[in-house]
């Protein structure tokens, strides 16, 4: 783990909202002490992911997902650790030095502010040239695609001149390295050396991530040449899959409006901008993929797919349905007649259909059937033959009440009998692994000290707390409470969320976090009544230990009378027996006097 000082992050992490931050991306409820959601990590049907503001820690009690504030932009964006920290420190204003990274740590964020200088730098570059004297054709082109002016500026459409390597030159007279711009893609490397343009005579589209920032490019041939699109390669900055198009200039109305539509070409979404349709994102260029299903489920509730009118649309909106469903988003889509794309649609209908899509939007449920009769037909084998295509569907509803509305209908329109299509439909799915949720793990003396630690951190008496974690067994829950003394050291109390940042093992973390605020199997005791259970417990078990190891001595010491250790061995045996008794009573007695 990159060094970071402790201070600094100490000082992001307060800074940082976890409310705000997980927030974004899950709807959370209260439920007690707590905030409550479903978990973004796996395919959640009830709350199970946990906010425990107090601790500022989340965990999953579905998927086992947990840590803090750090812990969760990692996870959710995938980015390293120094990432995350930069990017918290970003939004809440918290001065971060390259320094504060570390050495490694100030390299990766120093390349990653290079490569945002790379494409921002060639953004208007590309942009220059297509307003420029060069420009002509393109801008012809893109007049013939009906794109105004403002929505040519709005998202920073471009022109890559025909030359090899005017950008090349660009990039170096601006000092730009020219190594960094061939690994983020804009430029290849030649065989003997040197550095050509990978996009020429192209028109540009740059494509920013959430916050606006320029990762990639897609570039397409202004007539019939091939390939269509070139795209900028997949870098750890940029990936296809977790990014979706026209994101920074949809975000206000895809909230305002609650709804995405989702198309799959640039142009598609800007033709449909152009005619007054605003919240609208397009993939790029592959099948709705389950991060960017999230990434919508933190824009808005409700998603239209305006898939292309043909066999592999169709295809496209079958696989992303239930992706979106099961994030939880409610889902329809709006077929387009064959042969027809959002683009050419509007062009030739204009933007009606699109303005009330959701209502004019079929639910999945009903285009799946009637894509599936499509194929198979009505006889009996083609009937049998769909219902088991859309068995999975069918399941993946997660509301019954839906699930019943939509059996009637399909035996309606299969003309089948409701009970067996029932029988058919909701078959049970094959049993898959039962998440640990249900576990109830017989707890060991040793997770349930730590746990009570945990959730009681007011008054602990860390000498005491350092003895017993001397006499710990399990390595694992010895090191946490090492470092929950530790912790309590430095810092005067227990900050949970800044034990997970010292656990350095995510295994580590989900454990904190997992005993945090796993339930308490005990009231809240004084701190000192309960030390002392600890305490008696501890002995307990540590006379125990004693009592049966002594015992296996003394089978072989009585094998041999004339072993010398003998007396020695039955006196300490009677010790044990006699310190075990006083306990025992101790804990009779402890009703009265406690
Ligand atoms: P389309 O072929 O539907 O392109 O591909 P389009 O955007 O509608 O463009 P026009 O209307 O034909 O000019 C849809 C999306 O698939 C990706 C691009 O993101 C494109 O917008 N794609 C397509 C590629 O990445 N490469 C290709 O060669 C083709
Ligand atoms: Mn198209």
């Amino acid at each position: 783990m990159a060094y970071i000082p402790e201070d600094k992050l100490l000082e992001i992490k307060d800074a940082a909202s976890l409310e705000e931050v997980v927030g974004q991306y899950v709807k959370l409820s209260r439920r007690g002490r707590n905030l409550v959601g479903l978990c973004p990590f796996h395919a959640d049907s009830k709350p199970s992911f946990t906010v425990a503001l107090d601790k500022g820690i989340f965990y999953c009690f579905g998927c086992g997902a947990g840590g803090n504030v750090f812990s969760f932009v990692m996870q959710y964006h995938r980015l390293s650790f120094p990432e995350a920290v930069e990017e918290l420190a970003r939004r809440y204003g918290i001065p971060l030095s390259l320094r504060d990274l570390g050495p490694q740590g100030a390299k990766a964020g120093r390349k990653r502010q290079l490569f945002y200088d790379l494409h921002a730098q060639a953004a208007a570059f590309y942009r220059q040239n297509l307003e420029g004297p060069a420009g002509g054709p393109a801008r012809d082109y893109l007049r013939r695609r009906n794109l105004t002016p403002e929505i040519i500026r709005e998202y920073q459409l471009g022109y890559a001149l025909p030359e090899w390597d005017s950008l090349r030159r660009h990039l170096q007279n601006k000092g730009l390295s020219l190594e960094l711009a061939q690994e983020a893609g804009l430029l290849v490397a030649r065989p003997g050396g040197g550095y050509y343009d990978r996009f020429r005579d192209r028109v540009m589209f740059p494509i920013a991530d959430r916050t606006g920032r320029i990762v990639a490019f897609g570039g397409r041939v202004m007539g019939d040449g091939e390939p269509k699109y070139l795209n900028s390669p997949e870098s750890p900055l940029y990936s296809k899959g977790r990014l979706l198009y026209g994101l920074p200039q949809a975000a206000a109305a895809l909230r305002q409006a609650d709804l995405a539509l989702v198309v799959e070409g640039y142009l598609d979404l800007l033709a449909l901008k152009v005619h007054g349709i605003h919240p609208v994102l397009a993939t790029l260029g592959t099948a709705l993929t389950r991060e960017q299903a999230r990434l919508l489920k933190s824009l808005a509730s409700r998603v239209v797919l305006v898939f292309d009118g043909d066999a592999a649309g169709a295809a496209a909106v079958r696989r992303a349905f239930p992706l979106c469903a099961e994030e939880g988003l409610a889902v329809r889509t709006l077929p387009l007649p064959a042969g027809l794309d959002p683009d050419s649609y509007v062009q030739a209908h204009g933007p009606e259909l699109f303005i009330s899509a959701w209502d004019n939007a079929q639910p999945m449920f009903a285009f799946l059937l009637e894509g599936l009769i499509q194929t198979h037909g009505m006889d009996i084998d083609g009937r049998v033959r769909l219902l088991a295509e859309l068995r999975p569907f069918f399941q993946a509803l997660k509301d019954p009440v839906e699930q019943d509305l939509w059996l009637r209908f399909t035996a309606g329109r299969l003309g089948v009998e409701e009970g067996s299509l029932r029988l058919s439909l909701a078959a049970p799915v094959s049993p898959t692994a039962s998440p640990p949720e249900n576990r109830r793990l017989a707890l060991s003396l040793e997770k349930r000290l730590v746990k009570w630690v945990l959730q009681n951190p007011q008054g602990l008496n860390l000498e005491e707390l350092e003895e017993w974690a001397q006499e710990f067994d399990n390595r694992e829950l010895k090191e946490i409470l090492s470092l929950i003394i530790d912790c309590c050291r430095k810092h005067g109390n227990l900050d949970v969320g800044l034990l997970i940042q010292r656990a350095e093992e995510e295994e580590q973390q989900r454990q904190i976090c997992a005993l945090s605020l796993g339930e308490a199997e005990f009231g809240a005791p004084a701190a000192d009544t309960a030390a002392g259970d600890w305490r008696r417990a501890l002995l307990r078990r540590r006379l125990r230990k004693a009592e049966a190891a002594l015992k296996e001595k003394l089978t072989t010491a009585l094998a041999d009378p004339e072993n010398a250790e003998l007396p020695a061995l039955l006196a300490q045996s009677q010790e044990i027996q006699r310190k075990i008794q006083s306990l025992k009573s101790e804990d009779a007695g402890k009703g009265e006097d406690g």
